[in-house]
């Protein structure tokens, strides 16, 4: 299939899902894709389909400390048919002292002002999976970050909530790689990119306990992508993936389940995953996404009754450069 007609066969799907048309020519225009420093316009929605479907998957690397495969069983706490093949649960070190000078939260800096301003954040994403009773939302524990295009943060924030919460005492967190057309995780964390959910989901013979990554963070583990799949979007709409989220939301509902995912207006993966869950974490990328785009792409996740809209790359606030604040009746 020539690029031209899978670009195409792409926009009948976005079309399809309800997203982006020729009409909507001012959100498309803000599809612009800075990825390697190029400041490439896409003017139409069909070249910013285009851009979307030539960007380069992230190469997998080798970490700097190389996976290491422990004789730790297999993690019980989560969904399991049968013993892992290995009896063994994979682990990671993350290069901390790299996330830190990124800019990131990391438990041995509990005082910096990114972990100020993500304790803010975290809290009311914690009532609502874990608070008593009548604040507790069903399936509230799988928080969903987004945004409506590319390259606002969702990456950036759904790793950082995930390390925040990660520091709460008796509080443990699974972190999913749920851009499955381009995973992030594994340049940033070193984890491997496969096996992951999408052979959970696609072979009889994985489960969630085989494919589940360990860190060095205690209370924090990490669910790869998996291997690509070409029928992706599909698989993540399957009764299989409904299946799985269920169970990981009541039968585990002492974790916290945050899902780093694609921009919605860009993807469809990234609607049918909204469809699923209990809290999303809206990230706007601060003086560059224009509020008609947001609103179309919240328009998109309207039956998610918990959205977290999140301003990024603030440049100049009354709270510092990032912070977060509730939309909506839900705001508890
Ligand atoms: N608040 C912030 N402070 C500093 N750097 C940030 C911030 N938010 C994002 N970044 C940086 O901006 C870049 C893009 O962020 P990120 O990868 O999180 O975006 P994304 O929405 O996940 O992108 P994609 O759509 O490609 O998955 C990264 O280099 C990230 O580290
Ligand atoms: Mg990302």
């Amino acid at each position: 299939m020539t690029l031209i007609e899978q670009a195409a066969k792409r926009l009948e799907e976005l079309r399809r899902a309800g997203a982006a048309t020729a009409d909507d020519a001012p959100a498309a225009e803000e599809a612009t894709d800075n990825r390697e420093g190029q400041q490439e316009r896409l003017p139409t929605p069909e070249a910013a389909v285009r851009g979307l479907e030539a960007r380069v998957p992230t190469p997998k690397v080798t970490p700097a400390h190389a996976p290491v495969v422990t004789t730790r069983p297999a993690d019980a706490g989560l969904i399991r048919r049968e013993p892992a093949p290995s009896g063994q649960t994979r682990r990671v070190e993350i290069d901390l002292e790299s996330l830190k000078r990124r800019g990131f939260v990391t438990p041995d800096a509990p005082k910096s002002q990114i972990a100020e301003e993500f304790r803010v954040i975290k809290r009311p994403i914690i009532r609502n999976a874990h608070g008593p009773s009548g604040t507790r939302s069903a399936k509230g524990n799988l928080v969903m970050v987004t945004s409506a295009l590319p390259r606002e943060g969702k990456t950036f924030t759904a790793v950082n909530l995930a390390m925040s919460v990660a520091m709460e005492v008796n509080t443990t967190v699974l972190l999913v790689d749920g851009d499955v057309a381009h995973p992030d995780l594994p340049s940033l964390l070193g984890v491997p990119s496969a096996p992951g959910l999408l052979d959970v989901l696609t072979r009889d013979d994985i489960d969630i306990g085989d494919v589940l990554v360990r860190t060095n963070i205690d209370n924090l583990m990490v669910l790869p992508t998996g291997a690509q799949h070409r029928r992706a979007t599909e698989v993540l709409a399957s009764e299989q993936m409904t299946k799985v989220l269920r169970e990981l939301a009541s039968r585990y509902s002492d974790r916290i389940i945050i899902f780093d995912s694609p921009p919605l207006l860009a993807t469809t993966e990234a609607r049918v995953l909204a469809s699923q869950m209990g809290q999303i974490v809206m990230v706007v990328a601060a003086d560059s996404t224009r509020q008609q785009t947001v609103n179309l792409a919240l328009s998109t996740i309207e039956n998610c009754d918990m959205v977290m809209m999140m301003l990024n790359k603030a440049s100049q606030t009354d709270v510092g450069a990032y912070y977060g604040y509730y939309a909506g009746d839900d705001a508890r």
